[in-house]
């Protein structure tokens, strides 16, 4: 991809605008799946079988991702009070009840969000979600009880003085506390790898005032505090970049010889079309599976605008539809049924994609579905992987 750590520098830049999000879906003159192309026993490949306006299209025969899964398929959403809350923008729940059965939230279960003050932990916001999940028969996955993400690091944490190891031990255990038997499983620790750093791991806050001992002490409390959900360590270009994916590995391997409690991996995968090779992508997820880890796919979204252009080209379209097929696909291949966890979408149409918010002239498509909630090629190529096809 536009490499993870230049998009990370762009977000810096976030420019939040309206989330109308017009116009990113297909233009009219490209085609857009037609009910005819829903998957057929018969077709290897799923082409649109005509060119129909998306207004016109109706799509209540295309397969819901979720029955065709062995697994959770996940969508990451907004809620609360924010833009495109699922709560107030709910024109995308048919969509996110018909194909998705687990959900996670996008910002609101992130640090500053539940814990806002040293002696304040706040769940409405969670619980509601929670409760929608609960309703709809989908699994709710936490994200993320530890983040070096500036804007999610409370400011009370940033100028702790006081004992930073019983201070996050706190922190992580009060949370998964209240959230036991709510949450299905939770990213324990997030991004605390850096491949460009000769020690591997991140100079965050955290390892800065605890060394490494933060990740485990994290999971460790994670565990006593929910026994029940499955906790994962998530990451970025560990399938792009061997160095980082070494760094993984060691820390794995450091940590299940002492037993600390990591069950999974989080592979978050926004990439491009071109990297990594489909060969490298299954390799890494072999090298963790073969650890015996659970693997989950935690953000899976794909920027395709590498022209410029300033609408989808059916071209780029189809380029993005095979990639996200070969991407499942590998996950399929390599991924030992037993220690498949999942497949989360990082978002459910273009428009509202956190890549349209990073303030780059370019716009993006890196999702399944337009802004109409119609499917794009690239719904397809998961939904053809994921039977099989
Ligand atoms: O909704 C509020 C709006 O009401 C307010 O006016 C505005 C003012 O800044 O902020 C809006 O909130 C923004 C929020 O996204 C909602 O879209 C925050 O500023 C913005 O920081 C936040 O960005 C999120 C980012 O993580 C930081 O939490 C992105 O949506 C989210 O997609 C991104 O997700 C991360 C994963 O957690 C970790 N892996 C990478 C991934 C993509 O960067």
């Amino acid at each position: 991809m536009k490499n993870l750590f230049i998009v990370y520098s762009l977000l810096s830049i976030f420019i939040l605008c309206s989330c109308g999000g017009g116009g990113s879906k297909l233009s009219n003159s490209s085609t857009i799946p037609s009910s005819a192309a829903t998957l057929s026993s018969s077709s290897s490949s799923v082409t649109p079988s005509s060119s129909v306006s998306s207004s016109a299209f109706s799509w209540s025969s295309v397969p819901a991702l979720k029955d065709l899964a062995a697994f959770p398929i996940g969508m990451e959403v907004s809620a609360a009070d924010q833009e495109r809350s699922i709560f107030t923008y709910t024109s995308q729940l048919p969509t996110i009840e018909k194909h998705f059965n687990s959900l996670v939230a996008g910002v609101i279960m992130k640090m500053g969000h539940l814990h806002p003050n040293e002696n304040e932990f706040f769940y409405a916001d969670a619980d509601r979600l929670n409760t929608y999940a609960i309703d709809h028969n989908m699994l709710l996955h936490g994200h993320t009880l530890i983040w070096h993400w500036d804007s999610e690091i409370p400011d009370w944490m940033k100028g702790y003085t006081g004992d930073w190891a019983t201070m996050l031990n706190n922190h992580v255990k009060q949370i998964c506390t209240h959230f036991a038997g709510k949450v299905a499983s939770w990213d324990v620790v997030n991004e605390a790898l850096d491949e460009y750093d000769p020690s591997g791991f991140r100079q965050s806050i955290f390892y800065q005032h605890l060394g490494k001992s933060y990740i485990e002490n994290a999971f460790v409390t994670a565990r006593k505090a929910d026994p029940n959900a499955i906790l994962y360590y998530n990451e970025y270009n560990i399938e792009s970049s061997q160095t980082k994916l070494n760094f993984l590995l060691a820390m794995l391997d450091d940590f299940k010889l002492r037993n600390i409690p990591v069950d999974g991996v989080g592979f978050q995968l926004h990439l491009d079309v071109f990297n990594p090779s489909i060969e490298q992508l299954k390799q890494s997820f072999k090298a963790v599976a073969d650890r015996g880890y659970k693997i989950r796919i935690s953000e899976l979204d794909m920027p395709i605008n590498y022209i410029s252009t300033v609408t989808l080209t059916d071209s780029l379209a189809q380029q993005q539809k095979a990639r996200y097929k070969s991407i499942v696909q590998a996950y399929l291949e390599a991924v030992p049924v037993s220690q498949r966890t999942g497949i989360t979408f990082w978002g459910l149409v273009d428009g509202e994609s956190w890549y349209n918010y990073l303030g780059s002239p370019n716009k993006e498509w890196p999702l399944l579905f337009n802004d109409d909630y119609s499917p794009k090629p690239a719904f397809y190529g998961v939904a053809e992987a994921l039977a099989g096809k």
